[in-house]
């Protein structure tokens, strides 16, 4: 079989690939060789910023297969019959760490799907947990600071996160299920999925329901504990990636069930909490699971970088028949995503393969750095036009949504209960779990001032004082523990204030 001839990205022909070139065998290098430079001047390029958030991650193509009829509640064309099958794109991370960190650490894990959709790209970006830290966007970069590194120790900082926690008490949910058993997945596969956010669905008659999204693992949830993970961390810095890539090679291709909990919408004014919190889940009680379809992941990807590290999953992404709702976090990500993607990827970062959509694209955007999209030849290069551009059809519009209120920085915290949700998870939990929630929590506390431990601890009494009770004694154990081996160092930090 003949072989390619190799060459320059000019296409030029290249004769040699072992040698550069120099005045002599043992002479210096001469400027000419435009092969070896160009070969160098592309490896300074090859990193692309890594994601701020997320950073490490792996991912796989496979299939959503409708198998109930949801019609009632969306026209979404992903949803249209029974039997439905939709090409996805499925990358899981965890959010924390960089790009070559660790993946058996506990954290939570991200969850984001691209649907190949007839109607152009549907991105749900969840994660493994059906609710997070914070509920006003504003404080989503002071809570990712506090994930990241010290910015003078260059650590992570304990004392930061807990100082964090403690003073936003709508994070006693999420931080309970992060310290709990789920929070340290074995791997990928073996994660529930949630899209989170209350988003919406609009049926064909043009009537709104709200909608949370739901992926419960066919593998069973499997977790490990802090010692396991220590010996995996220890041998295995992959082990997320490898579990799933080896499983999809081995044609064990992972499946999940997808279901949806709906609230009509004139429901949402009703409901005794704030549906739009994502601090909060809808209790199943009240609001059913309903069967959707199943999601399989079935590829493994042929080029990591190109279709993984270069995907780019926004909220923003949603076809007829899916939408938005009022959730402030879901507000503010809408923005968030296109633009880190024009950042680490490039303004055209949606004409590369991983992102482009299988329907067709017509906009009037022009130029740009690195434009690589297909010349166009058109009189119609503005809009409106009399040259038959691509033009608007009103059939897309939604209905209108009622909103009203005083334009102001309304405080998220005012009459929020934050602690039933939290204890109803609590309380749902075997003395097992338990035990290892607290004995998580009294390990993850170690080094943080008395201070801020004693502020945490009142959160954990106002969710159920059985939890505040364990966590003290744990924290008491691990003392003792401590005292009679090694002494656990406070972290090198300036006094808290107050
Ligand atoms: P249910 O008893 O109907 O549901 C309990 C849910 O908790 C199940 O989805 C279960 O997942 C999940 N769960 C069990 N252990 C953990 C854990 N350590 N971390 C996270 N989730 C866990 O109760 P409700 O619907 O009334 O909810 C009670 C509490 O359950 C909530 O406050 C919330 O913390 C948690 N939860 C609720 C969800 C919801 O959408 N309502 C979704 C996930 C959690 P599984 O079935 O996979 O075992
Ligand atoms: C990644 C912002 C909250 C899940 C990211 C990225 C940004 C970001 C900028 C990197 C994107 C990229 O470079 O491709 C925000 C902001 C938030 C927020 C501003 C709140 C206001 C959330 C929430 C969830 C979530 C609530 C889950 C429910 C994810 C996931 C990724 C991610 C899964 C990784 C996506 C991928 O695999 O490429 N986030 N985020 N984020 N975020 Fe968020």
């Amino acid at each position: 079989m003949s072989r390619p001839i190799m060459t320059t990205t000019g296409g030029n022909p290249i004769a040699d690939n072992q040698n550069s070139k120099s005045a002599g065998p043992r002479g210096p290098l001469l400027l000419e060789d435009y092969q070896l430079i160009e070969k160098l001047a592309h490896q300074n390029r090859e990193r692309i910023p890594e994601r701020v958030v997320h950073a490490k991650g792996s991912g796989a193509f496979g299939t959503l297969t409708i198998t109930h009829d949801i019609t009632r509640y969306t026209k979404a064309e992903v949803f249209s019959e029974v039997g439905k099958q939709t090409e996805c794109l499925l990358r899981f991370s965890t959010v924390a760490g960089e790009r070559g960190a660790a993946d058996a650490e506990r954290d939570v894990r991200g969850w984001a799907l691209k649907f190949y959709t007839g109607q152009g790209n549907w991105d749900l970006v969840g994660n493994n947990t059906p609710v997070f830290f914070v509920r006003d966007p504003l404080k989503f970069p002071d809570f990712i600071h506090t994930q990241k590194r010290h910015p003078r120790t260059n650590m992570r900082s304990a004392t930061a996160m807990w100082d964090f926690w403690s003073l936003s008490p709508e994070s006693l949910h999420q931080v309970t299920i992060l310290m709990s058993d789920r929070g340290l997945p074995i791997g990928y596969r073996h994660t529930n999925g949630y899209g989170s956010h209350t988003y919406s669905f609009i049926n064909a008659q043009g009537e709104r329901f709200w909608v949370k999204f739901h992926f419960k693992t066919r593998q069973g949830i499997q977790c490990m504990t802090n010692a396991e993970a220590e010996q995996v961390i220890a041998k295995d810095r992959e082990s997320s990636q490898k579990d799933l890539y080896e499983a999809i090679e081995r044609g064990e291709y992972p499946q999940w069930d997808f279901k949806i909990q709906v609230m009509a919408e004139e429901d949402a004014e009703k409901c005794a909490f704030n549906p739009f919190d994502l601090t909060k889940v809808w209790p199943h009680a009240d609001y059913p699971l309903i069967d959707v379809g199943v999601l399989e992941l079935n590829r493994n990807p042929e080029n990591y970088f190109q279709e993984i590290e270069q995907a780019a999953f926004s909220p923003s992404n949603i076809v007829p028949g899916i939408s938005f709702s009022p959730d402030k976090m879901l507000q503010a990500r809408i923005f968030s995503y296109a633009d880190a993607h024009r950042y680490r990827v490039g303004t055209w970062y949606e004409a590369l393969p991983v992102n482009q959509p299988k329907s067709e694209v017509h906009t009037y955007h022009l130029d740009g750095s690195m434009n690589f999209m297909k010349p166009k030849s058109s009189d119609a290069y503005y809009e409106p036009n009399s040259f038959d551009g691509p033009a608007e059809e009103d059939a897309f519009a939604e209905p209108p949504l009622k909103i009203s209120g005083d334009a102001d920085r309304w405080n998220h915290r005012d009459g929020n209960d934050d602690y039933t949700q939290p204890g109803n998870l609590f309380r749902l939990m075997s003395d097992v779990q338990k035990e290892q929630l607290f004995s998580n929590i009294a390990e993850a506390m170690q080094g943080v001032p008395q201070s801020i431990i004693d502020r945490q601890l009142g959160h954990f009494d106002q969710a159920d004082p059985a939890y505040g009770a364990g966590v003290r004694e744990a924290l008491v154990r691990l003392a003792g523990d401590n005292t009679n081996n090694i002494s656990v160092q406070e972290e090198p930090q300036a006094a808290p204030v107050g």
